[in-house]
């Protein structure tokens, strides 16, 4: 195994670097800043001055040439990833890409073909809520059979976007450039956790608007999915809501478990609620142990904000920026090791099946299984006009 910091480049300075940066600075282990490409040069040498990069490029291939860089973080908008992504696995480098990993079902396909022909670049996808210790306690309760049978989950994802935000960088909230609203930008993190919660969807049904934003897709989703263990899920997503919340209430046999928190400021509460004394005993012998949390006197609670400078093992960060750390750390070390990214490519592809399932489902008002056919309308992506047209089928639909 290479000892040596791993040389990194990232491509896209916009508002998502800072994350990728600090992460990659506070492992200095394992990482070393080299070189930043972006095409907007003043933005280029912004980023060089205040991320202390050694160089800056304007067109990404030149910085793909580079032979001290090992590894990059792709933050451009989402559908310039998979065509960035599938050149950099062919120069040889790992390859780190912010969600959602495309925009398409076929260009998710081409980018799983380029990793599985590269087998020696580590390829993972950015949702760093997987690595958040409240959302991995879910998952451990669940994959130790704490809570029973999972019965039913409810996803939350209410968000005030200001007009400011869509008119902050060209083609926000359109097809062409994020590929769909607020289910592909925003909802997909927690989409992707209830589905390493819960496992395969087989099914959904949905319905969208866009009441209050100057966009062109999607600012407001209501839909229900249905997956192979028999569970049920409703997912209610928007940017015009008056009052932030993110949640994942799931409710099982034995228990129920919500978490629900601010993806911003990386705080997260975890709660568990559990009726029968033999299911509270499992868990106090089991599970809550490996968690002490002293300054907490309601037995069922924990704050995440405290695992997470122990996960990070460096509390360098200020808390707004530590969310990507700890998946930064893991794809580093996968990388160094010659193994898989920890989110990698066929991973990522799930959660952007089910954006895709919903948003057929609105688009056609009917039910849609999954998976999803190669053949169906949105293999290739939605564009404006099917969008248009599902608007004036739902019309004609309605009278
Ligand atoms: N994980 C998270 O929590 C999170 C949060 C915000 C954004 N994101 C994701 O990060 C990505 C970028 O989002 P953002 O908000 O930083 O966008 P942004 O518009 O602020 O920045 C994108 C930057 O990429 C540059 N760019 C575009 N094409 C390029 C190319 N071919 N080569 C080099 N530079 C290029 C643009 O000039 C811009 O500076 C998106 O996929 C978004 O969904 C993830």
């Amino acid at each position: 195994m290479d000892s040596h910091p791993l040389g990194i480049g990232i491509i896209g300075a916009g508002q998502i670097i800072k994350r990728h940066a600090l992460a990659y600075r506070s492992l200095p282990d394992l990482a070393r800043l080299v070189a930043v490409a972006e095409i907007d040069p003043k933005r280029a040498e912004e980023a060089k001055k205040r991320y202390r990069f050694q160089r800056t490029y304007t067109n990404y291939a030149d910085l793909l040439a580079c032979k001290d860089i090992d590894a990059v973080s792709i933050c451009t908008p989402a559908a310039s990833h998979a065509a960035i992504v599938i050149d950099a696995i062919r120069a040889g480098k790992h390859v780190l890409c912010e969600k959602p990993m495309a925009t398409t079902l076929a260009d998710a396909d081409r980018i799983i073909a380029a990793a599985q022909d590269h087998p020696k670049s580590a390829v993972s996808c950015v949702f760093q809520l997987r690595n958040d210790p409240t959302h991995q306690r879910m998952r451990w309760m669940i994959e130790q059979g704490y809570i029973g049978k999972v019965l039913f989950a409810k996803v939350c994802v209410r968000l005030r976007k200001s007009r400011g935000y869509y008119q902050s960088a060209p083609g926000r909230g359109s097809y062409k450039s994020d590929g769909g609203g607020v289910v592909i930008n925003q909802a997909i993190h927690q989409i992707d956790a209830l589905l390493s919660l819960l496992g395969e969807p087989v099914a959904v049904s949905a319905v969208m608007d866009t009441f209050v934003h100057p966009i062109e897709a999607e600012d407001t989703l209501v839909g229900w999915i249905r997956f192979a263990g028999g569970a049920i899920a409703t997912v209610e997503c928007s940017t015009c809501a008056k009052r932030k919340e993110f949640s994942i209430d799931i409710v099982g046999e034995h228990a129920g478990m919500r978490v629900s928190g601010d993806p911003d400021s990386q705080r997260f509460d975890w709660r568990v609620d559990v009726a029968g004394s033999a299911a509270k005993r499992a868990l106090r012998s089991a599970g809550l142990r490996r968690f002490p949390d002293p300054r907490d006197p309601k037995p069922w609670t924990v704050v995440a904000e405290k695992l997470l400078a122990a996960i990070t093992r460096r509390d360098r960060l200020p808390p707004s920026d530590r969310g990507h750390a700890p998946l930064i750390r893991e794809f580093l070390e996968s990388a160094r090791a010659g193994q898989p990214g920890p989110i990698p490519p066929q991973e990522a592809r799930r959660s952007l099946e089910l954006t895709m399932a919903l948003y057929e489902s609105a688009r056609t008002q009917r039910v849609v299984d999954l998976p999803l056919d190669p053949c169906c309308g949105l293999y290739d992506g939605v564009d404006g006009e099917s969008k248009t047209a599902s608007k004036k089928e739902v019309q004609s639909v309605a009278s």
